[in-house]
């Protein structure tokens, strides 16, 4: 764990106790430094191989216009991936520049497509027939469709997006006809965009989806007889949940995704469309953690260790069966059992971890969930009727409270009818 990104602040036992005592536990805590240290990472290593690219910020990951705010402070071309009229919000809330912003849903409603296209940022398509309810609002001059390639990817299965069995994206052998219609209708300019699965620490990956994106591309552009103007590669950047993993390396993955452009277009690279990613993942996930107490300890069948923390607070190992390291804040004894880590929440699948080993522990004792900046907070509900917790920003020794905590009244506001 020590080679963790954020092992020495986990390490300052007296400035956790003094947060969790100001701000209470369950508390999403995230770094700012490491905020910059993550955007600047993967928009020297794209750049380096693409003069030509865009990043934009997959909003999903971590909505608090504040995470946004500091990324973009770092990169000021940063955009924005919105999948809803709330990440869309969240995005128009900061300095962002809604022109660098792209809309990215599936099966919209005409309201959802509304609002993308009243924004003015890039819209991209799920399906021929969310083109059709476009055409009730307005035709755009861009437009971009999300592929299918057949093929997905990621670490669980639930966070595969490409392949038969997936909901998303239009199938590569479907794909032109969408083009077809798109400009028949008065569309201009296209785009093409794939984002087929999450999580994902192989390189090799990266670029095998590239190829396929782009020999679709080379269709596309053949049947309208004109050329794509940006190739979007989604996302799906992994970061290591676990000691043994290695980051991926970002300079390796693009100078091979930049093989795959070259060999496809050409060496002259200002004749290639404009590389866009969308990550989440691997900018916001190890910024932040769960600061947690131990809130009772039981031996049963097995021995739980239980926190304020649970399946409400992060959704992904009950959901995925995701790992994330749990660890005790402060001296550890030698000692060590193997524990069920458990929240409150009335549902046996209330699990952070399983199995795992951990120190003594006593009620009271103050834990961090890792690498929960990202799917953490943007996946948290109120099942139990329990309110969110509160976000705090650390710059520094500086913390910044970056959201309130939500109070039981805030959950009956929409009652009083
Ligand atoms: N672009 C699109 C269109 C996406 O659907 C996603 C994620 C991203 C970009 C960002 O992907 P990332 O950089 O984070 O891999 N809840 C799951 C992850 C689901 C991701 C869904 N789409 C989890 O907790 O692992």
């Amino acid at each position: 764990m020590n080679n963790h990104p954020l092992s020495s602040l986990i390490s300052n036992q007296g400035l956790l106790e003094e947060l969790a005592k100001k701000y209470g536990t369950p508390l999403y805590v995230y770094s700012e430094n490491r905020l910059k240290d993550n955007i600047n990472r993967l928009s020297n290593a794209i750049g380096n191989s693409f003069k030509n690219h865009q990043i934009y910020y997959a909003v999903k990951a971590n909505s608090n216009i504040h995470i946004i705010s500091a990324l973009k402070k770092f990169l000021n071309s940063l955009g924005c991936d919105c999948s809803s009229p709330g990440e869309l919000y969240a995005a128009q809330k900061t300095s962002v520049d809604i022109s660098n912003c792209v809309y990215t849903g599936n099966y919209e409603s005409v309201d959802d497509l509304q609002s993308a296209y009243k924004s003015g940022c890039e819209i991209n398509l799920d399906d021929p027939n969310s083109l059709k309810r476009m055409e009730t609002i307005g035709i755009p001059e861009y437009l971009s469709f999300r592929l299918n390639p057949g093929k997905g990817h990621g670490q669980f299965k639930g966070i595969m997006t490409g392949g038969k069995n997936s909901k998303f994206g239009i199938p590569k052998e479907k794909i032109t006809e969408a083009y077809i219609l798109a400009k028949d209708l008065g569309v201009k300019k296209f785009g093409l965009q794939c984002h087929a699965g999450s999580s994902t620490l192989d390189v090799e990956t990266f670029s095998d989806i590239t190829k396929l994106v782009l020999n679709s591309a080379k269709e596309i552009e053949a049947c309208i007889d004109q050329k794509l103007e940006k190739i979007s590669l989604g996302s799906g950047f992994g970061i290591p949940y676990k000691d043994d993993e290695t980051p991926l390396d970002l300079d390796l993955l693009f100078s091979k995704i930049k093989n795959v452009f070259s060999n496809h277009y050409g060496k002259n690279d200002s004749d290639w469309p404009r590389l866009c990613i969308e990550p989440g993942r691997i900018l916001v996930a190890d910024t932040g953690f769960i600061l947690t107490r131990v809130t009772g300890l039981k031996s049963s069948y097995k021995n739980f260790i239980g926190l304020d923390a649970g399946m409400e607070t992060l959704m992904r190992p009950a959901l995925y069966g995701a790992f994330h390291r749990v660890l005790k804040i402060g001296k550890a004894q030698n000692t060590t059992s193997a524990y069920d880590i458990t929240g409150r929440i009335c549902e046996n699948t209330d699990r952070i971890a399983e199995n795992y080993t951990m120190p003594e522990l006593q009620e009271g004792d103050l834990c961090a969930i890792m690498d929960a900046g990202a799917y953490g907070y943007s996946m948290s509900h109120n099942f139990n009727t329990r309110p969110r917790p509160a976000e705090i920003l650390i710059n520094n020794d500086r913390t910044h409270l970056i959201r309130k905590r939500e109070s039981i009244e805030d959950l009956f506001k929409g009652c009083d009818v």
